[in-house]
């Protein structure tokens, strides 16, 4: 499949056209950025490591039933995925309380919680992506009733796949984030499931293997992401 022109860039990848428009060219750039793009760096390795954690959760994630735009790895840094219409809301399922849900209802940092949570945000930068509930999404049509019940569905079927993944390779899934998009008429799991969206934990000592050490200057952000792929099983990063 020929790489063509650059349809949409991200702050971490970017989207190309092919030959088929029912697919697309994901790149995974070593961009990174946190605090809505206002905070921005360029990783070295990145772009690979979370081509290939990607390719591997999507993979899991398949095998557990639940559809991805994933097609196949094409490079170190590209993916090919099914062009799907993306749904312009995020997906967070939290297990453990941490990040913005401290700030807003004032709980424990690390509280683990009764059961996994559930919330939607909207997809907007420069709203700082607000937290919206499911009448927002039907008032302004941004996804049907079935749609949000399906997204709601698949969010924590992913959870329920990726928990015991992570925790067989000694690691906390904290929380993630997840987008979804139409296709053929059915929702696919869109976007990316790698450390830059997700939180993970040394389940011994609690040691941030995510983007959180980007976001708080922990230094060795590439390196943690590569710790957990490798813990994964995941090779050649
Ligand atoms: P939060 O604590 O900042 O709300 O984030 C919860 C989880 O979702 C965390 O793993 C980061 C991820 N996330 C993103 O990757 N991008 C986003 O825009 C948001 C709101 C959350
Ligand atoms: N939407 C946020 C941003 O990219 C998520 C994050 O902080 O990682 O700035």
């Amino acid at each position: 499949m020929n790489q063509g022109a650059l349809m949409y860039s991200g702050k971490a990848k970017s989207i190309f056209a092919t030959d088929d428009d029912k697919t697309l060219l994901m790149e995974f750039r070593d961009d990174t950025s946190a605090f809505d793009g206002r905070k921005t760096a360029s990783l070295t390795r990145k772009g690979l490591v979370n081509n290939h954690f990607n390719a591997f959760i999507m993979q899991k994630l398949e095998q557990g039933g639940v559809k991805t735009h994933l097609l196949s790895m094409v490079d170190d840094t590209k993916s090919l995925v099914r062009h799907l219409d993306m749904i312009p809301v995020e997906c967070v399922v939290r297990n453990i309380a941490t990040g913005s849900i401290c700030r807003r209802l004032g709980v424990e940092d690390g509280l683990e919680l009764e059961m996994p949570t559930f919330e939607f945000f909207l997809k907007d930068d420069e709203l700082h992506d607000p937290m919206i509930n499911e009448y927002h999404i039907r008032s302004f049509n941004w996804a049907s009733d079935e749609e949000i019940n399906r997204m709601t569905e698949l969010t924590f079927a992913t959870n329920a796949v990726l928990v015991p993944l992570f925790r067989d390779a000694g690691i906390i899934l904290v929380d993630f984030k997840l987008e979804f998009g139409r296709y053929d008429g059915q929702l696919y799991l869109g976007d990316e499931f790698t450390p830059d969206g997700c939180r993970l934990w040394d389940a011994e000592t609690r040691e941030k293997l995510d983007k959180d050490r980007y976001r708080q200057d922990l230094g060795n952000v590439v390196e943690s992401y590569e710790i957990a792929a490798r813990r994964l099983g995941i090779s050649t990063v």
